[in-house]
């Protein structure tokens, strides 16, 4: 869908519309005008992460650098590259700055104008640009798809511009169909099985790293999740195309059941399906809801993570936000590698206790015992751990039995 642009600017939490057409707006090092388009200040953290993966990529660079913010707005990221990305001044880097809107071109071009190094600015359907840069043999070391709706039919071709090594920026604002609230529409754009689950932003973000992963695998190339993240609305992934599939990646696709009336959860490779063990339900009238093919590897690459912390914490907050700092911070102490997690207020629903366990102690309490255990980067007040239910809410009533 291409989206026609109206005289408002979307401005913070709740929506509200600004009418000026020549809206000045700083954020990180740049400076412009936002124009009549569509744009949202909410989306700083993904800005944010844009440019700290961009640098990332200058800092490590051998050679020269392609890249491409497909679905550009007002221009912001490619500018923001521009001025705080660029840290490597021997590798040439070209930015490919594009908005199927022809409209907004000159807007861009004016916003560009000042930076210092190679741009290209095109008005080109997404579709288009990709498929000629693919017949063209011109590789793009990192890709920024900032859709509306799903990307999915830009996927496979954006895969394809992309050098191997090379990174992708994805987001996707369908929500409905990866949480399980649209089953058909699931099953149309993602090939899978979605059912409504607590957890549902990590679900939604598992389903788009199992798609994602599947082309990459059709290509014979590897795919490696880098962050995720999402606030409900956008759901946004960062991945690395690796050149062949890590051994053993295949693993990594399966399928996630829940049971909504004891609430257990278990998880099965594709690979390795059998038959699913009856469920906590004592009166053995419990049924499955399976959600999937869907990633059930890590989420995040710590290691990654923790260097964009500590660059993020070099560059200062006027560069990245503190919110993004935090967002970075709370994926980093959550890889995601064990894909069962619970929400603490259906702990204590169905503990019958007034309010849900101090996630932190709850946390403690699992480690000591031997769990795996964390607080969800995903979602706020889960807990992520590879103890069973009756395990999990035994330990929540030894924490109330302590007075913890
Ligand atoms: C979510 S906005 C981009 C916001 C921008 N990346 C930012 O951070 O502010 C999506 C943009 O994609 C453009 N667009 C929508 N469909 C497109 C398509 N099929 N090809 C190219 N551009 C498209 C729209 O004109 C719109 O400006
Ligand atoms: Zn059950």
């Amino acid at each position: 869908m291409l989206w026609t642009p109206h005289s408002a600017v979307w401005t913070a939490a709740g929506g509200t519309l600004l009418t000026s057409t020549d809206h000045h707006y700083r954020e990180g090092l740049a400076e412009l005008s936002l124009g009549p388009g569509f744009f949202r200040p909410e989306s700083r953290p993904a800005r944010d992460l844009s440019v700290l993966l961009a640098r990332y990529q200058s800092i490590h660079a051998m050679r020269s650098l392609r890249w491409l913010d497909l679905m550009a707005g007002c221009g912001i990221r490619a500018l923001r590259w521009g001025l705080e990305a660029l840290v490597n001044p021997s590798i040439e880097t070209v930015l490919w700055i594009n908005d199927g809107d022809p409209d907004r071109l000159p807007l861009i071009q004016a916003n560009v104008q000042g930076l210092g190094c190679a741009t290209r600015l095109t008005a080109d359907a997404a579709d288009r640009l990709l498929h000629r840069a693919i017949v063209e043999r011109h590789w793009f070391d990192f890709i920024d798809l900032d859709a509306f709706g799903a990307p999915g039919g830009l996927i496979q071709p954006a895969l394809q511009a992309l050098r191997f090594d090379g990174l992708l920026f994805l987001a996707s604002t369908d929500g409905r169909s990866p949480t399980g609230h649209d089953r058909v529409g699931a099953i149309r754009s993602l090939g899978a099985a979605a059912r409504a689950h607590p957890s549902s932003w990590e679900m939604a973000l598992r389903q788009q790293i199992g798609l994602v992963a599947r082309q990459a695998w059709m290509l014979g190339r590897g795919l490696e999740p880098l962050f995720s993240f999402s606030e409900g609305r956008t759901f946004r992934l960062a991945l690395r195309l690796r050149r062949q599939i890590p051994a053993g990646d295949e693993q990594k696709l399966g399928l996630v059941a829940r049971c909504e009336r004891c609430g257990a959860q278990r998880v099965q490779p594709l690979l390795k399906l059998s038959g699913w063990p009856a469920c906590h339900c004592t009166d053995g009238q419990g049924r499955w809801s399976i959600s999937g093919p869907l990633w059930i590897g890590a989420l995040q690459e710590a290691p990654l993570l923790q260097q964009l912390i500590a660059d993020a914490q070099q560059l200062g907050r006027q560069q990245i936000s503190p919110s993004t700092l935090r967002l970075l911070q709370r994926l980093q102490a959550d890889p995601g590698a064990c894909p069962t997690v619970w929400s603490t207020d259906e702990l204590a629903r169905r503990l019958g206790i007034g309010g849900p366990p101090a996630l932190g102690q709850l946390v403690q309490a699992l480690q000591a015992e031997g769990y795996c255990g964390s607080a969800s980067g995903v979602m706020p007040g889960q807990v992520r751990t590879d103890a069973e239910l009756p395990q999990l809410l035994q330990i929540c009533t030894s924490l109330r039995v302590e007075g913890i």
